[in-house]
């Protein structure tokens, strides 16, 4: 992660990290969406409850239900960096209104964060909407559903 030109050490990463914003991880990641297709570029940035930050963007393919949400890309990631739960998640696309996340990409954010987790979904043009994992996906379906005992 940079800001402008300047590169930052990672001992600038740990003092800068807790004021950066996860908004502006959403937007820079936004910007390398791969979405030939929709025209609609997505970013999405989890800060992990071990203390760091992940991003993902759409990845669109030809073969349209393969293309992939910038919320999974970002959970896919912390996944691979080996952290486990999400502390809070942002969502920026440019729409007319902050863009909700898909059902799909509701149910795997429940997966991996608890009810309160914030969710903040942004415009590029300044708008936000903010949500509690629990307002975004009411009534979800957990592993207690799977269990008659
Ligand atoms: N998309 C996301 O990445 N996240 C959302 O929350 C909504 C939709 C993507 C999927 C597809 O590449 C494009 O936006 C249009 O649906």
């Amino acid at each position: 992660m940079h800001f402008g030109a300047k590169r930052l050490t990672l001992l600038d990463h740990m003092e800068v990290e807790p004021f950066m914003s996860l908004l502006n991880a959403a937007t820079e990641v936004r910007l390398r969406a791969y979405a030939p297709y929709s025209r609609f570029k997505v970013g999405a940035a989890i800060m992990s409850v071990e203390g760091r930050v992940h991003v993902g963007c759409n990845v669109e393919n030809v073969a349209y239900p393969e293309g992939t949400c910038a919320e999974a890309g970002a959970i896919a990631a912390m996944i691979a960096a080996g952290d486990a739960r999400i502390a809070e998640i942002a969502v920026i696309a440019d729409s007319p209104e902050p863009v909700p996340c898909c059902g799909g990409c509701r149910q795997k954010i429940a997966e991996f964060a608890d009810q309160g987790v914030r969710v903040t979904l942004y415009t590029t043009d300044g708008k936000s909407k903010v949500l509690t994992v629990a307002e975004l996906l009411p009534g979800v379906f957990t592993a207690a559903h799977m269990d008659k005992t």
